[in-house]
């Protein structure tokens, strides 16, 4: 089970000759090792200036598109809401897709560049205890996120942090990009989760994506970890498949969750009937997986 970050055995630096599908040599993950040894110094609860405790803030990101993150969000949020928790689903995305894919609307404006308090922008789904604070397709609004400057970065974090405070678990959507909403989700956050896809080019994606968590890392000593990788539509009949699963978990170790979430029709169904799959076809493999991937998430509280 992926219960703690002993890495040592992983370090990147004694790697051998060994030939890999991914060519290694071009990752610098030592920050991202480094970091994840350290247990987390504020627990795995922001604490804000005031002494506020927030909840756990976990940020489902890859710039690559199509990996699965917003079913990832969508399933996980779902199936922690299940659990017994109260459970936030962020949508930072313009294709507001995890707003849809529960069956909403996307807002006119994106509630985060609003004034308004995040808990007056939250819907509720049919899912006891998930809200949502819906996307907004509107191009006005990505834009002035996507070129906010810093300051306006700070108070979407702000912004974000303080409506998340009543909740026990939030879960941001990222959008396909390294841009400024992927970085402020980034910021808001304090564990990211990478859904990742096993094809060669989930590689190219991957160390980009590992500069930018590395990047937010540096600024923001001690607010974000890795929370780990998760492999998505994953399909064991593949020789592909294996071998990217073996490279990953032999150079990331422990960062790579046990459970994989295989390719499975039900998982891309549900969405059009605006539900997760947990309730879509809860006895279904995708369903099995991700309530399995929550456990794991769970266990790491
Ligand atoms: N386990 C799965 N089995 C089958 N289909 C899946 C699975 N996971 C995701 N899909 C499908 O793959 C497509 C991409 O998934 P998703 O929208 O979650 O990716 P994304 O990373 O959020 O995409 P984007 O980068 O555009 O936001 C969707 O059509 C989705 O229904
Ligand atoms: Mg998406």
């Amino acid at each position: 089970m992926h219960n703690g970050w002993n890495l040592d055995s992983q370090n990147p630096s004694s790697r051998n000759a060994i030939t890999h599908i991914f060519p290694f040599e071009r990752f610098d993950v030592s920050v991202i090792f480094s970091f994840a040894k350290q247990p987390n110094p504020k627990g795995s609860n922001h604490v804000l200036a005031t002494g506020k405790i927030v909840s756990r803030t976990l940020c489902i990101a890859n710039q690559k598109g199509g990996v699965g993150k917003t079913t990832t969000s969508i399933n996980l949020a779902s199936g922690l809401a299940t659990a017994g928790h109260s459970v936030l689903l962020v949508d930072m995305d313009p294709q507001c897709n995890a707003t849809s894919g529960l069956g909403l609307e996307p807002a006119k404006q994106h509630p985060l560049i609003t004034n308004t308090p995040i808990r007056h922008s939250v819907l509720a789904t049919d899912v006891e205890g998930l809200d949502v604070l819906p996307g907004s397709g509107s191009f006005r609004d990505a834009d002035t996120l996507a070129n906010s400057d810093q300051t306006a970065t700070e108070i979407v974090v702000e912004h974000l942090r303080s409506g998340a405070l009543i909740y026990d678990y939030v879960l941001i959507d990222c959008p396909p990009s390294l841009g400024t909403l992927t970085r402020a989700a980034l910021a808001a956050s304090n564990e990211v989760v990478l859904p990742i896809q096993c094809e060669y080019f989930a590689m190219e994606g991957l160390t980009q994506m590992i500069g930018v968590i590395k990047e937010v890392m540096l600024e923001r000593p001690g607010e974000l970890t890795f929370g780990g990788i998760v492999l998505t539509m994953y399909d064991e009949s593949l020789e592909l498949t294996a071998e990217v699963d073996a490279d990953l978990r032999q150079f990331f170790g422990e960062v790579v969750f046990d459970t994989v979430i295989p390719r499975d029709v039900h998982v891309a169904e549900a969405p059009s009937h605006g539900l997760s799959v947990l309730d879509y076809a809860p006895r279904c493999r995708g369903s099995r997986a991700y309530t399995e991937l929550c456990m794991e998430i769970l266990e790491r509280d």
